[in-house]
């Protein structure tokens, strides 16, 4: 009788990514205000048992890759330990992780004995003093250093996400991409969405992935390959640029995420879990089906997954931000989950 999760659409839901908390270390500029946003109360979070057994029925539902967002998940204590009970669930999800990497110098070890399989670190300069402004903290080395650790216990791949922005970054996705392809991590440029807490979000503002190319294509000679299988990045073999004696890996790549002007909502096999235990089927929904309230008011496993199945058959065909009858999502990207 199982059909997996599957949406009026015909695509089927494998992708669970969870929120651990709203909270984070950075306050990246394009995300939120610099006193911060205000935080969901300890109560309204999902504790480690409630967010267990969501996954496991969830995971009965047929999804197969667990992802663990915020905020910044590793402000949240004992990771690790949620890590290793989610590692035991048969079959077992993939597991991964989306971080500031600013905590992973301490925990990357810990989360890999636990269970987990790969990371993706934002990081969009690798300059300290652009890095400084654009988070408003100093914290470029602990990043760095939280990478290094991840790669040295044996994380893989180890993803970067960079959102570039004009006047900010820009100029700099080539030198990004030198590092990257020299350090072995898979990068991958992101346009920035309408999802921040301010609301300043412009499409005339936003870097597109053509703009992204074109700095690019200045110095490397990219190769188009396409779009792994429900995978938000377009990927471009990296034949030839500066430093390429230095690059480790045998097959160079760098992706672009264009969600804006290449959405690939089409293929979307993602459900998100907020730290307050509401289900979004779409980044951009309006609805939230609040399994937290399911959860505390007694429902059993089989109502729980029926509602799970009725927000699925009501997702979205995609997130419309270039529509004009477009509205951004009450809560910000911090709030719903990387
Ligand atoms: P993998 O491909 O499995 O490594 O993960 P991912 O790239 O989906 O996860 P990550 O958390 O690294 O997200 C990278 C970027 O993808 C985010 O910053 C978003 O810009 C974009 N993204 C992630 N999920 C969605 C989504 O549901 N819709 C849209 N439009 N963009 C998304
Ligand atoms: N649009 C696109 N990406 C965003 N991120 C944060 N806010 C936005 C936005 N509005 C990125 C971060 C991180 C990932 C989880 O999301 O840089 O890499
Ligand atoms: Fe934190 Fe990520 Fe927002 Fe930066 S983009 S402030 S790292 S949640």
């Amino acid at each position: 009788t199982d059909s997996g999760l599957v949406d009026s659409f015909g695509r089927r839901a494998e992708d669970l990514r969870i929120s651990l908390t709203d909270k984070c270390s950075l306050r990246c500029t394009y995300c939120m205000p610099a006193e911060g946003l205000p935080w969901l109360a300890k109560q309204a979070v999902l504790d480690d048992d409630e967010i267990v057994r969501l996954a496991g029925i969830f995971i009965e539902l047929g999804v197969s890759s667990i992802r663990l967002t915020g905020g910044e998940p590793l402000v949240r204590p004992g990771v690790a330990a949620l890590v290793a009970r989610l590692a035991e669930f048969r079959p077992r999800p993939e597991l991964s992780l989306t971080t500031n990497a600013i905590a992973l110098a301490d925990q990357a070890e810990a989360l890999t004995r636990a269970g987990l399989d790969r990371v993706n670190v934002s990081l969009d300069t690798l300059d300290a003093g652009v890095f400084h402004r654009l988070t408003r903290r100093d914290r470029l080395d602990d990043v760095l250093a939280g990478l290094a650790a991840a790669q040295a216990s044996g994380l893989y791949p180890v993803k970067i996400n960079a959102v570039l922005m004009r006047e900010v970054n820009l100029q700099e996705g080539g030198a990004l991409l030198g590092w990257a392809l020299r350090g072995g991590y898979e990068l991958r440029f992101i346009e920035h969405m309408p999802l921040d807490a301010q609301h300043a979000w412009s499409r005339a503002d936003m870097v597109t992935a053509d703009e992204i190319l074109q700095v690019l294509q200045a110095d490397y000679v990219l190769r188009p390959i396409g779009r792994r299988h429900n995978a938000p990045a377009e990927q471009f073999e990296v034949l030839d640029g500066p430093g390429r004696d230095q690059w480790a890996g045998p097959s160079p790549q760098v992706g672009i995420i264009a969600s804006v002007t290449r959405p690939f909502c089409r293929d979307c096999d993602r459900l998100r879990l907020t730290a307050d235990g509401q289900l979004r089927t779409c980044l951009f929904a309006h609805v939230e089906t609040d399994l937290r309230a399911l959860l505390r008011d007694g429902a059993s496993d089989v109502e729980i997954a029926g509602a799970v199945r009725g927000a699925v058959a009501a997702k979205p065909s995609g997130h419309g931000i270039t529509l004009p009858g477009f509205r951004q999502p009450e809560r910000p990207m911090s709030a719903i989950g990387g």
